[in-house]
């Protein structure tokens, strides 16, 4: 038995410690694994490393992949799940582990569909895979962006400043909720839930006027800009090589928006890559050898058309038409309880 594994889309932290695991589990079956190097580009280009302990040895605490990655357009178009399924089978791989998000999933549902067997594992700090609970690299991304915050406050608070800190998180507001109940933030705004200028401005002017606040920290994420009620942001018409928009540039719109009206002096931090940057937290390590032992156990016992989830405090496999149906968002409840505290 020869299995390949995939790393695909945005990097997170904790997908090395999900391909050691899958690589160190199999090859403890006497399963030869090779590591695509480039996601499905290598596949394409013929790059494999066949992965020995020596390649797994440490990787479990780093940041990155080491088998590299990229969003590509392979396996969205007609024909190309069909030529990815031959080009493994000629180099003589007869089952797939893929590492990745959304887009990551779509493709492996494709390949599932040819025959091939695949399985995947989900790995995104957006947390929005439908199916899991948590995704790989999630929490520490959260744990990073958590410190950052406490940091950026002793500052806003010494100056008498708002301070919006704007966050990944494309489609769903995982990241700045939970980072901004951590840190214990004066407003957060995310792509699920609709907000606006005018009630910024109250809460703003009420922690002021009324509590003696001279500061206030506001988290976003990037997505919000799509859930403002009362302002039409700059139409960004940039997209990457995928068509997807960007979507930085909330953050500074919003801080010059409030000074403007409230008269408070405002500043934004953009926190972006660095949330998908550093080492995993021991949270994310866990969490990644757990699914990857999984994928790998579940793969060489004939399973396919797989995702390994995390529901309920234990390891699940979902089918992949599940995972692909819908974004997982931010449940109202979650919201709630940070607005509390605002
Ligand atoms: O998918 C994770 C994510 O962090 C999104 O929140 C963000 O929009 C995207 O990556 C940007 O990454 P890239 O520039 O690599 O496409």
């Amino acid at each position: 038995m020869h299995i390949a594994i995939v790393t695909s889309g945005g990097d997170a932290p904790g997908t090395n410690s999900a391909l050691r695991a899958v690589a160190r589990c199999a090859i403890a079956k006497g399963v030869k694994v090779s590591g695509v190097v480039g996601s499905w580009q290598g596949v394409v280009d013929g790059r494999y490393l066949e992965l020995s302990h020596e390649h797994l040895a440490g990787i479990v605490r780093t940041g990155g992949t080491i088998l590299r990655s990229s969003r590509t357009p392979l396996l969205t178009a007609d024909g190309d799940a069909e030529k990815i399924a031959r080009l493994l089978k000629q180099h003589s791989i007869d089952a797939v582990v893929v590492i990745g998000g959304d887009g990551s999933h779509r493709g492996a549902a494709k390949l599932a569909n040819t025959g091939f067997p695949v399985v995947a594992v989900p790995k995104t700090i957006d947390n929005d895979l439908g199916g899991t609970d948590l995704t790989i690299g999630f929490c520490t991304a959260v744990e990073t962006a958590t410190t950052a915050i406490d940091r950026i406050r002793t500052h806003t608070e010494s100056n008498d400043r708002v301070m919006v800190i704007e966050v990944m998180g494309r489609n769903a507001g995982w990241i700045a909720t939970y980072a901004g109940l951590a840190s214990g933030a004066d407003l957060i705004l995310v792509p699920e839930f609709s907000w606006s200028l005018d009630t910024i401005a109250s809460h703003l002017q009420q922690r002021h006027n009324e509590r003696g606040r001279d500061f206030s920290l506001i988290v976003v994420a990037e997505g919000a800009r799509n859930s403002a009620e009362d302002i039409q942001l700059a139409d960004d018409r940039r997209v990457d090589h995928l068509g997807r928009s960007f979507l930085g540039g909330i953050g500074n719109h919003l801080a010059t928006l409030i000074e403007d009206r409230v008269g408070f002096e405002s500043r934004c931090t953009t926190l972006g890559y660095l949330l998908r940057g550093g080492a995993p937290i021991a949270e994310d390590r866990i969490l990644a050898t757990r699914l990857g032992a999984a994928a790998a156990d579940t793969l060489l016992n004939g399973a396919s058309d797989l995702s390994v989830a995390w529901r309920g405090g234990s390891v699940d496999f979902v089918p992949l038409s599940d995972v692909n149906q819908a974004h997982k968002v931010v449940d109202e409840a979650t919201y709630r309880l940070a607005a509390r505290f605002n």
